[in-house]
C-alpha cells in the first residue's frame, strides 16, 4: 500500500519508513527538513521537501501516488521550547495539522495514524496511565497534541474520517545495525545525552533532580523501542483500514526505569564510567510516567519485540558509536 509519511525524515518517522519498506509497503515521505535529516530516508523512497500546510503540494502527492493512508509525524516536539515559544507550537502543530487534515478530507484520504504523546496526560493521578485517564497537559507541546486529538475526534464524528492517536511514552533505541538513529539539534533526551558522554562529546550527564518521591529519588519513565513504535503505526493503520474505531492508544512497555537505573544500564552497555552531576529538577517533569498499553496489545495485537532496556540502549549505542556527529 502507498502510505504518506509526514515527518518521515525525523527520528520515529525514519524508523517507521524503514519498517514499512521491510513489510512490503511503499512509504512516500513529506518533510520540511526543519528538524529531520534527508539522509535518514532511503534514496529509493519518494521524498517531497515541503510543508504539510501546502494544500496544493499535498493534493498532488496524494493524486500522484494514490495514497491510501497517512502516518502523520510532522510536528515540533521539544517540551522545553514549547514553553518558551508557544506561538511556534500552535502554528506548526495545530494550525498546520488542521490545514493538512482539511486537505485530506477534500482528497478523500480517510485513514490517519497520528503521532501523539504521553505528555497529553500531564502529572498522572494514578499509575499505570490508561487512555481514559484525565488529560491535563503541563506543557504546550502536550497541549497541542491533545488539541489535535480533539479536532480529529470531532472530524471522526462528523466526516468519513478515521484516526488512531498513538500516545508514545519514552521513545529510544535505533535500528540494530546502527544505520539510522536519534539526532536532535539540540539534544535534550536522556539516553542520547548519556551516549554523548560515552562518546567523549560531553564530560558528564546531569541528573535533573534526585529528590523525587521514587525509590532512588530520580524520575521514572517507561522506555519503548522506536521499532516497536514503528510496528504499532502499521498495525494501527491496518486496524483503521479494517474498520477499527477511532481513538487513542498508549504505547509503552508498562515498566518504569529511574534515571539512575538508565545510567547504570548504559555503563554496562558502553563500558564507560559515565560521571554524573546532580542538578535541580527540570520544570514540568512528572516523577513517574508508566503506560498501561493493554488497549494497543488487545485491539491492535501489538506485542513489543524489544522490551529489554539494555538492548534498547545497546541499539542506540550502535548508532552513536558509528555516527558521533549524527547525520552530519
Ligand atoms: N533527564 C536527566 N538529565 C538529562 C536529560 C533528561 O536527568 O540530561 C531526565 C528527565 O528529567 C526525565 C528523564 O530523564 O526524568 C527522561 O527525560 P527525556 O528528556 O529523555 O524525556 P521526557 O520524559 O522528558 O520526554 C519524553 C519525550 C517527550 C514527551 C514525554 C512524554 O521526549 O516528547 O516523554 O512524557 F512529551
Amino acid at each position: 500500500m502507498n502510505i504518506l509519511v509526514t515527518g518521515g525524515a525525523g527520528y520515529i518517522g525514519s524508523h517507521t519508513v524503514h519498517y514499512l519498506l521491510q513489510q512490503g509497503h511503499q512509504p512516500i515521505v513529506l518533510d520540511n527538513l526543519s528538524t529531520g535529516h534527508r539522509q535518514a530516508v532511503p534514496s529509493t523512497v519518494p521524498f517531497y521537501h515541503g510543508d504539510i500546510a501546502d494544500s496544493a503540494l499535498v493534493t498532488s502527492i496524494i493524486d500522484r501516488h494514490q495514497i491510501c493512508g497517512v502516518i502523520h509525524f510532522a510536528a515540533s516536539s521539544l517540551v522545553g521550547e514549547s514553553m518558551i515559544d508557544p506561538a511556534k507550537y500552535f502554528e506548526n502543530n495545530v494550525v498546520k495539522t488542521i490545514l493538512f487534515l482539511n486537505t485530506l478530507l477534500k482528497t478523500g484520504v480517510k485513514h490517519l495514524v497520528f503521532s501523539s504523546t504521553a505528555a497529553v496526560y500531564g502529572e498522572p493521578r494514578q499509575l499505570p496511565i490508561r487512555e481514559e485517564d484525565l488529560t491535563e497537559p503541563t506543557n504546550v507541546y502536550g497541549q497541542t497534541k491533545l488539541m489535535l486529538e480533539q479536532v480529529m475526534a470531532q472530524y471522526a464524528r462528523t466526516y468519513d474520517f478515521h484516526y488512531a492517536a498513538l500516545r508514545y511514552f519514552n521513545a529510544c533505541g535505533a535500528l540494530p545495525d546502527g544505520s539510522i538513529g536519534e539526532d536532535h539539534q539540540p539534544e535534550t533526551h536522556l539516553i542520547p545525552l548519556i551516549l554523548q558522554v560515552a562518546n567523549g562529546r560531553r564530560d558528564h550527564i546531569t541528573i535533573y533532580g534526585q529528590d523525587y518521591p521514587t525509590p532512588d529519588g530520580t524520575c521514572i519513565r517507561d522506555y519503548i523501542h522506536v521499532l516497536d513504535l514503528a510496528e504499532a503505526h502499521l498495525l494501527a493503520l491496518q486496524y483503521l483500514w479494517n474498520g477499527g474505531e477511532s481513538g487513542p492508544f498508549n504505547l509503552g512497555n508498562g515498566q518504569g526505569f529511574s534515571v539512575q537505573e538508565v545510567i547504570s544500564l548504559a555503563r554496562q552497555v558502553t563500558g564507560h564510567p559515565l560521571p554524573v552531576q546532580i542538578g535541580p529538577r527540570r520544570p514540568g517533569d512528572p516523577a513517574r510516567l508508566v503506560a498501561a498499553a493493554e488497549k494497543a496489545r488487545q485491539v491492535l495485537s501489538w506485542q513489543p519485540r524489544y522490551p529489554d532496556l539494555a538492548a534498547m540502549v545497546a541499539s542506540a549505542w550502535a548508532w552513536h558509536r558509528q555516527h558521533p556527529d549524527g547525520f552530519k
